[in-house]
């Protein structure tokens, strides 16, 4: 698994490495492939301006081998949000927020010009539902909001000693049968005290790269 994550991570450096310039602020998601990207990237630092970064391990990672990270307040401009997913449907549709970072990672990738999905083949799938739902809820809010999702005929389960970088907590929702997603994340985002849950259907990809 690790070899497909780095063959990805460096095709995705491929695909952006000719149009690096150094006013550049490139968008970095979070997990095990994106940290591939990451000690990839450190080789290109110095041809680039710095990163905007979803979430404080990215952060700390890009921080180590040099890289800026800023605010997303303080850039004008992402060129390019360079993340993973934990499924990806045949209409680049994803499930994220398996690391409970998806909230930092939709406004990122929402702020970017063109998102570049890096997964290996193993992510991809008929139809999105099969990974547990992460859904960022307001602590109080989360028995409320989990028997909403029962109604819907998911099984809920609370993260248990979890804390997201916002301080809020996770609920991963299994038996959900994602026919529609966009449907389903707009009913979601609309129940009170949901931060944000993980599909991307409003923000999905422009490129969604593989290994093979
Ligand atoms: C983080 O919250 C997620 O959205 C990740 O992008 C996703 O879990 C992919 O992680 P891996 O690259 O570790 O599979």
């Amino acid at each position: 698994m690790s070899a497909a994550k780095i063959t990805v991570a460096k095709k995705a450096i491929g695909h952006i490495e000719k149009k690096l310039d150094r006013n550049m602020v490139l968008g970095i998601g979070t997990g095990s492939t994106v940290n591939f990207f990451i000690e990839e990237l450190a080789k290109f630092k110095n041809l680039f301006k710095g990163a905007v970064s979803s979430s404080e391990a990215s952060t700390k990672l890009l921080q180590d081998i040099g890289i800026e990270v800023f605010n997303l307040n303080d850039v004008n401009e992402v060129s390019y949000y360079i993340d993973g997913a934990d499924e990806v449907s045949p209409e680049n549709f994803l499930i994220k927020g398996g690391g409970g970072a998806h909230t930092r990672e939709k406004i990122v990738a929402a702020a970017s010009t063109s998102f570049i999905c890096i997964v290996d083949s193993s992510k991809l799938v008929d139809q999105l539902g099969l990974f547990p739902l992460p859904i960022e809820v307001i602590p109080e809010s989360r028995s409320m909001v989990a028997r909403k999702i029962i109604e819907l005929g998911g099984l809920p389960e609370y993260r248990s000693g979890f804390i997201t970088d916002q301080g809020n907590q996770i609920i991963d929702v299994k038996n959900l049968i994602i026919k529609d997603p966009k449907e389903l994340e707009s009913y979601l985002n609309n129940i009170p005290g949901v931060v944000e849950n993980g599909i991307f259907s409003f923000n999905k990809p422009d490129l969604v790269l593989t290994e093979t």
